[in-house]
C-alpha cells in the first residue's frame, strides 16, 4: 500500500489581493499553511506575464513562509537561478520547457533549493516517471497554465493516481495546480495528490484562513477515505 503522507495546502499568490499582501500572508499562516506559490509566467511559454525575483524578495521579507516559484518559462535554466538568489525554497520547472530535466533538478538542489518538475495536461505523466528519484516535487497541472480561476480539468485524475503509484515510497510529493476548491481537493487527494496550489480557491472568498482550513480538511478526510 502507497504511504499516506498529510496533504498541504499551498496558496498561489497570483490570486492574492497585493495591495493587502503583508495581510494577506498573515491569514495564510493562520490557515496554517507554511508555503506559499509565486507563479511566474515570461509570456512565452504561458500567454501571461506575472511575477519576477523581486518579488520572492519581497514575499520573503515580509512573512517567514516558503516560498515556492513555479516557472511557466520558456528558458529555466537561465532564470532559475535567479529565483533561488532572491530567496525561494523550492523551484518547480516544465518539463516542455527544457533538454535535460535531470540535470536541471541536480542543478536546482545543487544551488540549494527544492527542485520539482511539472507537467501540463497536454503532456504525458511518462516523462516524470524517470525523474521522481530526483524530484522533490513532480507537479501535474490540473489546468492549462497561465491563469488565476480556470475551470479543474478532470481528464488529469487518472494522471494524479499514475503518478502517485509510480512515486510509492519515495520521497517525491505529487502536487496539482489549477482549480482546486473545495469539490476538486476532495477529487485530487483521493487520487493521490498531496500538495494541492489554490489562488482563488484560497482568495476569492474573505476568510483566507478559514478556505485554508476547509480545503485541507476536505481533502485529508477524502484521502483517509481511499486508504484500505
Ligand atoms: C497557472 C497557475 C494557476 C494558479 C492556481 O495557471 O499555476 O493554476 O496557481 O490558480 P487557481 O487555484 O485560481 O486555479
Amino acid at each position: 500500500m502507497t504511504r499516506v503522507r498529510p496533504v498541504d495546502i499551498v496558496p498561489s499568490l497570483l490570486s492574492a489581493d497585493l495591495a493587502r499582501l503583508p495581510e494577506q500572508l498573515r491569514q495564510v499562516r493562520e490557515g496554517g499553511a507554511s508555503w506559499v506559490t509565486v507563479d511566474v509566467m515570461d509570456g512565452h511559454f504561458v500567454p501571461n506575464l506575472s511575477f519576477g525575483p523581486d518579488f520572492v524578495r519581497c514575499v520573503k521579507r515580509l512573512s517567514p513562509l516558503r516560498v515556492d516559484a513555479h516557472l511557466m518559462v520558456s528558458d529555466p535554466e537561465t532564470v532559475a537561478p535567479w529565483f533561488i538568489a532572491a530567496g525561494a525554497d523550492r523551484v518547480i520547472f516544465h518539463l516542455e520547457a527544457v533538454r535535460d530535466a535531470r540535470a536541471l533538478l541536480r542543478r536546482l538542489r545543487a544551488l540549494g533549493a527544492q527542485a520539482g518538475v511539472a507537467v501540463k495536461p497536454g503532456t504525458p505523466a511518462d516523462g516524470l516517471l524517470p525523474l521522481l528519484d530526483e524530484a522533490d516535487i513532480a507537479l501535474v497541472m490540473t489546468v492549462e497554465p497561465g491563469f488565476g480561476g480556470a475551470a479543474f480539468l478532470p481528464a488529469m485524475l487518472p494522471k494524479v493516481a499514475a503518478v502517485r503509484r509510480a512515486i510509492g515510497e519515495r520521497a517525491c510529493r505529487l502536487q496539482v495546480d489549477g482549480g482546486i476548491n473545495l469539490e476538486t481537493a476532495a477529487a485530487a487527494a483521493a487520487a493521490g495528490a498531496e500538495v494541492l496550489i489554490a489562488g482563488h480557491g484560497v482568495f476569492a472568498a474573505a476568510d483566507v484562513a478559514g478556505n485554508i482550513r476547509a480545503l485541507r480538511a476536505k481533502a485529508q478526510d477524502a484521502q483517509e477515505g481511499t486508504c484500505p
